[in-house]
C-alpha cells in the first residue's frame, strides 16, 4: 500500500513511517521539510497520486489561537480536496480525547475545526483521539507554572507514549474506515497535579506543585473527565514510568 504521512518527519509521524516500512508499506512523509506544503498545497498533488491512505499528523509552528485556527483549517481544506481529487480511499487523523469538551481552549477549537472539515469532506475517514503524550508532560507542567510554583488541577488526565499512539495509527491505516472516531489512551488515569508532582520528582525538578482547580488547562476550565478516554477506549501499555526509564537509558 501506497501511505502518504502529512507529518511525516514529526514525533508521531517518523515512528508511524517506520512501523509502516517494517509492515511492507511504501511511504512518503510529507512535509515542508521535504517539498509538501499543506498551507500553499505545494508538493500535496503529486505526494497523493496512487495512494490509498493519507495520514494526517502535522502540527502547526505555533500554538497561538488564531494561527493554530489558520493552520487546521486551511491545511485540512487543502489535504481534503488534493485527497479527493486523487482518490484517496482513506482519510486518517490525529485527534485529542475530549477535543470537543471545554470551550476556550483554542488549540482544541483548532482540532475541532479539522474534525468537522474531514467529515464535511466526503471522504471515507478514520479519527483516532489520542490523549496528552508522556512526551508533552513537561509542556504541561510549565503551562501550569507561575513564579516558579506549578498551579495544577486535580482532573484526571491519561498520558499515553507516542510510540503506542504510533501502533495504534498503523492499525488504524490497514483497517477500513470507520468514518468516526475513536479513542486511545494510556494505562494509568490520575490527577493532573498527581501526575506532575510525581514526574517533577523523578526529574529531579524542585517546582513545588499545589492544587488549583481553577487552574486552566491552556485557557480553558476541566472537568474531573474531560481529558480521560470513555468507555471502549484502546489501553496502552506504556506506563510514563517505563518510557521515562526507557529514555534514561537511551540517553
Ligand atoms: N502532544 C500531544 O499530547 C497530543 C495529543 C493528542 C494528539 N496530538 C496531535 O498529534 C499530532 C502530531 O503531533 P506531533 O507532536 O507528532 O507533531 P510534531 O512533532 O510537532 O510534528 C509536526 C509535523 O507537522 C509538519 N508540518 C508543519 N507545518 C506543515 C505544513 N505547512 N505542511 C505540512 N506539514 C507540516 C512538520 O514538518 P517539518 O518537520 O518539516 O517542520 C512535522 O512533520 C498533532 O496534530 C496533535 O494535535 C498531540
Amino acid at each position: 500500500m501506497k501511505v502518504v504521512i502529512i507529518g511525516g518527519t514529526g514525533l508521531i509521524g517518523k515512528q508511524l513511517g517506520a512501523l509502516l516500512q517494517q509492515g511492507g508499506h511504501a511511504v512518503v512523509a510529507a512535509a515542508p521539510s521535504t517539498g509538501v506544503d499543506t498551507l500553499t498545497g505545494e508538493g500535496l498533488a503529486q505526494a497523493l497520486q496512487g495512494a490509498q491512505v493519507v495520514v494526517d499528523v502535522s502540527n502547526s509552528p505555533s500554538f497561538e489561537p488564531a494561527a493554530v485556527l489558520r493552520f487546521f483549517e486551511t491545511s485540512t481544506r487543502n489535504i481534503t480536496q488534493a485527497a479527493a481529487a486523487a482518490r484517496v480511499p482513506h482519510y486518517v487523523a490525529l485527534s485529542i480525547v475530549g477535543v470537543d469538551l471545554p470551550p476556550g481552549n483554542g488549540y482544541f477549537h483548532a482540532k475541532v475545526a479539522q474534525e468537522r472539515l474531514i467529515r464535511a469532506s466526503g471522504l471515507p475517514y478514520s479519527i483516532v483521539r489520542a490523549t496528552q503524550f508522556h512526551e508533552f508532560i513537561g509542556a504541561i507542567a510549565d503551562s501550569f507554572t507561575r513564579d516558579g510554583v506549578v498551579h495544577a488541577p486535580s482532573a484526571g488526565i491519561q498520558t499515553i507514549a507516542s510510540a503506542d499512539v504510533a501502533r495504534a495509527l498503523a492499525d488504524t491505516v490497514v483497517a477500513a474506515p470507520i468514518n468516526s472516531w475513536r479513542e486511545i489512551g494510556g494505562p494509568q488515569p490520575q490527577g493532573i497535579d498527581a501526575l506532575l508532582r510525581e514526574v517533577l520528582a523523578t526529574k529531579g525538578d524542585p517546582r513545588e506543585v499545589r492544587t488549583d482547580d481553577h487552574a486552566s488547562y491552556f485557557g480553558a476550565p476541566l472537568q474531573a473527565g474531560t481529558l480521560l478516554p470513555g468507555p471502549g477506549a484502546w489501553i496502552a501499555p506504556t506506563t510514563w514510568q517505563a518510557w521515562a526509564a526507557a529514555r534514561a537509558i537511551a540517553a
